[in-house]
């Protein structure tokens, strides 16, 4: 069995762009910016967005955060990300999600320009993806797929079951497994709550994806031996033993199906640290995209 190290995957892929950036400002004078935007007292939404301004300061990307009061009218924070929309300094925009529950999402994701649309979250990137064009991936199901090419998971013609159908993991890592591209041209199953008999779907996959949010919900009797199992689940659970009272687990119990994995995807270490390090290439590509525009 072989563990996929996401840490050290995320850790190159960061140096990567870290060389590209320092080329870049010789030859341009100018960076890739970022602008991240919280609002609301989530614990765990600061935890990645104080992550996502780390990452930015060590690849010499430039910055702004802007943390909002759980009460900010949804007026002032439409006003806050156009802003940014005409902002050139910014390549990219991000909201982290979820917002506070008198805010409509959806309202402000449709508003930031799909050129800066760093998640790729906007239904123009979302539509981008399903038909095929070049665009921004959302970063956690990109993270995913450079995991797969670099461990060099065979795909062509698997079948990839994907349990979860959210519009930030399950659906759109679907659709770029689904593509007829390297590293994809799987035959695609997406399960959820409405499943009869979950494990009927699972014990099939060649490939599963794990993004429900349930700790441990992916037992050993619901995989076949050599499956490849990524897990996308970050859950708290309470741990007494641990300094700080809990301890993050997968979506996947990790002793009952290790054995009978290929590859396996730790909790943490395996999925979490890609996200961050494909934003910063989505924030690279951004500006890419604009010097040459
Ligand atoms: N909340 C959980 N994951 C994400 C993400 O990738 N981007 C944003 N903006 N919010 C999130």
């Amino acid at each position: 069995m072989i563990i996929i190290d996401g840490k050290k995957v995320a850790e190159e892929i960061r140096e990567e762009i870290k060389k590209e950036i320092v080329v870049l400002k010789e030859k341009h004078g100018r960076v890739p910016g970022l602008v991240t935007i919280v609002a609301g007292n989530e614990s765990s939404s600061h935890i990645y967005v104080r992550s996502k301004i780390k990452a930015c300061e060590e690849l010499g990307i430039y910055s702004e955060a802007r943390f909002l009061d759980e009460n900010t009218p949804e007026d002032e924070l439409l006003r806050i990300v156009d802003s940014y929309n005409e902002d050139l300094r910014f390549n990219g925009i991000l909201v982290q999600l979820p917002l506070p529950k008198s805010i409509r999402e959806e309202k402000v994701i449709n508003l930031i320009k799909p050129e800066k649309d760093v998640d790729g979250f906007h239904p123009v990137s979302v539509g981008r993806l399903v038909a095929g064009s070049d665009t921004f991936f959302p970063c956690t199901p990109a993270g995913i797929q450079e995991l797969i090419k670099r461990y060099g998971i065979e795909t062509e013609g698997k079948h990839l079951v994907v349990v979860g159908r959210s519009n930030i993991v399950g659906k759109p890592i679907a659709n770029i497994m689904l593509q007829k591209k390297k590293f994809a041209n799987c035959i695609v199953t997406v399960c959820h709550s409405a499943a009869k008999d979950l494990k009927e779907y699972t014990r099939s996959a060649d490939i599963l994806i794990a993004a429900i949010g349930v700790p441990g919900f992916i037992t050993g009797n619901m995989v076949k031996d050599g499956v490849a199992i990524i897990d996308v689940g970050i859950n708290r659970v309470p741990d007494t033993s641990a300094k700080k009272g809990y301890r993050v687990v997968g979506d996947v119990d990790q002793a009952s199906t290790a054995p009978k994995a290929a590859y396996f995807t730790p909790v943490p270490g395996g999925v979490g640290p890609m996200t961050i390090a494909m934003l910063m290439k989505n924030t690279l590509k951004s500006f890419l995209l604009s010097i040459n525009n």
